[in-house]
C-alpha cells in the first residue's frame, strides 16, 4: 500500500501544479489526467495492470475451456493410401476429424433410416443384408465388381429410390456419404480364391482385394464419420488346436499353403481394423463368419453344402474330400444377417463368432442331403485338399451374452429352404428365383 499512496502522492501534485489545456472539454478531462505519458506510469496508476492481469486470465480460463482445434488421435494414420503406385489423397479429412467422436444409435428405439453401404452387396450373405436394411426402411449403397455376385440378387430392388448399385471394385477409392459400412466384398468360395490365386494373394497380400479393399473402406468411415463393419471368417482360426473355437484363440494358421491367402488376407484386415479403431477412433465391428448355407449361393462354388446340394439335384455322386469325418457346422443365412445388425446396430466391437454351434461331419451333411433331396444319391470320396481344418465349431457364448443372439434355424429345416432355390436355378425359371428366394 506504502508504494500506491506514494505514487497517488504523486498525481495529485502533478495535478494541482500544472494547468490544463484549453483545447480539451471540461467534461472529459479525466481528474488525474497524468503529466507524464509513460504508459507504465500510467498503469500502476488508478489500477489498471489489475484490471489488464484480470482480463488475461479470463481470456486464458476461456480457450482452455473451450479450445479451437480439435484433439487429434493418440496415433497417427497415413493421410495418403497407395493404390497401383500412385498416392490418393484423402480429402476433406480435416472436416471430419472433429466427428470422430462415437454417435451411439440406441438400440430397440424407433430409428430414423440411415445411409448404409453394403461392399460385395451382390453376392450370397451381402444381398440378403440388403433385403433386410431395405425392409427396415434404410438407404442402401451396393458396391460391387461381380467377381462372385449377380445382378440378379438384387434384381428385385431395382427402381426403389432407396436403392443404389455401383459396379466398383473396392481396391479403388470412392467416397460416398454414408452412415454404416458393411464390407462384405472378397471372394469367399475356395473355388475362386483358389481358382485365380495369384489375384487374390494380390488381393490380400498385396494390397489389392481385401488389405486396399479394407483399406479404402476404412479410410471412407474415417472421413465421413461412419460405423465399419468388417466380415472376416473362422478362417482365421486355421487348423485348430481348440475346439469349439472361441473369440480369445489366436489360431493355427498356415501362412505359405494354398489357403492362405484368404485366412491370411482376413487376419490383416481385422488387424487394419483395430488400427483404425484405435489409432483414428473410428467405430468399428468384427464378425468372423462361420459356414453359412442358403439361396442365392452360388452353384459349384467348391463350398460344401451347396457341391451335395447341386450335385444330388443333378443325380451326380456327392464328392467327399478325406474320410468325410471333419466337421464343420452350418449356419442359415438369415441367422447370420440378423448377427451382423446386431452387431452393427450394438456398443461391442467384437470379434464376434457368428455360426451355428450344430457339429456335422461331412458323411452327416451328406445324410442330411440325401434325406432332403434324393435318399438314393451316392457318395464318392477323393483325397483330402491342402490344409483342410479337421473341425470347425464356434463357441457363441459371447454374441449371446453381448448380442443378445444365437441361431434359430436347424440344418434340417434351412436345407429345404436351399434346396428348392437351386432347383429354379438348374432347372430353369432363373429370372424369378432370386426374388423368390429371399431368407
Ligand atoms: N458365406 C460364408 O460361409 C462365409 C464364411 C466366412 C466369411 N464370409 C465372408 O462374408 C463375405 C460375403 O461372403 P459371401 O458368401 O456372400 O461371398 P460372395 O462371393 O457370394 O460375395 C462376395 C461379393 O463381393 C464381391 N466382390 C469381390 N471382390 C470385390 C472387389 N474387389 N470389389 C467389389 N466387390 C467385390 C463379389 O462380386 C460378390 O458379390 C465375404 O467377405 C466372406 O469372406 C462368408
Amino acid at each position: 500500500m506504502d508504494s500506491e499512496l506514494i505514487h497517488r502522492n504523486n498525481t495529485n501534485t502533478t495535478q494541482t501544479t500544472e494547468p490544463l489545456p484549453d483545447h480539451l472539454p471540461k467534461h472529459t478531462v479525466p481528474h488525474s489526467l497524468p503529466k507524464s505519458t509513460n504508459p507504465v506510469h500510467c498503469l500502476f496508476r488508478q489500477q489498471r495492470l489489475v484490471c489488464v492481469l484480470l482480463g488475461f486470465s479470463i481470456a486464458a480460463l476461456f480457450f482452455s475451456t473451450f479450445p479451437i482445434s480439435p484433439p487429434q488421435p493418440n496415433h497417427p494414420i497415413p493421410d495418403q493410401i497407395f493404390v497401383s503406385g500412385s498416392p490418393v489423397a484423402l480429402n476433406r479429412r480435416v472436416l471430419y476429424e472433429s466427428q470422430q467422436k462415437p454417435v451411439r444409435i440406441p438400440t430397440g428405439l424407433k430409428r430414423k433410416s440411415s445411409r448404409i453401404l453394403v461392399t460385395g452387396g451382390a453376392g450370397f450373405v451381402g444381398s440378403h443384408l440388403v433385403d433386410r436394411l431395405i425392409a427396415r426402411g434404410d438407404n442402401v449403397i451396393v458396391v460391387d465388381n461381380f467377381f462372385t455376385g449377380r445382378k440378379e440378387n438384387l434384381l428385385h430392388h431395382f427402381g426403389n429410390p432407396r436403392f443404389e448399385l455401383i459396379r466398383h471394385d473396392v481396391v479403388e477409392p470412392i467416397l460416398l456419404e454414408v452412415d454404416q459400412i458393411y464390407h462384405l466384398a472378397c471372394p469367399a468360395s475356395p473355388v475362386h480364391y483358389k481358382f485365380n490365386p495369384v489375384k487374390t494373394i494380390i488381393s490380400f497380400l498385396l494390397y489389392k482385394t481385401n488389405v486396399v479393399g479394407t483399406l479404402n473402406m476404412l479410410g471412407l468411415a474415417k472421413r465421413v464419420g461412419a460405423r465399419f463393419l468388417l466380415t472376416s471368417t473362422s478362417e482365421v482360426y486355421g487348423d485348430p488346436l481348440q475346439h469349439p473355437q472361441a473369440e480369445s484363440y489366436w489360431g493355427n494358421v498356415n501362412p505359405i499353403g494354398v489357403r492362405s491367402c484368404y485366412d491370411e488376407g482376413k487376419r490383416t484386415a481385422e488387424t487394419l481394423t483395430m488400427d483404425y479403431h484405435r489409432g483414428a477412433g473410428i467405430e468399428v465391428r468384427i464378425a468372423r463368419i462361420f459356414n453359412t448355407y442358403g439361396p442365392r449361393m452360388c452353384i459349384d462354388d467348391g463350398r460344401v453344402v451347396s457341391n451335395f446340394v447341386a450335385q444330388a439335384l443333378r443325380k451326380e455322386p456327392m464328392t467327399v474330400y478325406g474320410d468325410g469325418k471333419q466337421t464343420r457346422s452350418f449356419q442359415y443365412v438369415s441367422d447370420l444377417v440378423e448377427g451382423l445388425m446386431r452387431l452393427m446396430e450394438g456398443e461391442h466391437v467384437g470379434p464376434f463368432n457368428l455360426g451355428n454351434p450344430g457339429e456335422f461331419t461331412m458323411l452327416q451333411l451328406a445324410e442330411v442331403v440325401q434325406e432332403t433331396i434324393d435318399p438314393k444319391a451316392k457318395i464318392e470320396f477323393r483325397p483330402n485338399t491342402e490344409d483342410d481344418p479337421h473341425m470347425r465349431k464356434p463357441d457363441i457364448t459371447r454374441a449371446k451374452e453381448l448380442l443378445g443372439w444365437e441361431p434359430t434355424v436347424s440344418l434340417r429345416k434351412g436345407l429345404p429352404l436351399m434346396v428348392s432355390d437351386f432347383r429354379q436355378r438348374i432347372f430353369g425359371d432363373t429370372a424369378t428365383s432370386a426374388s423368390k428366394s429371399s431368407a
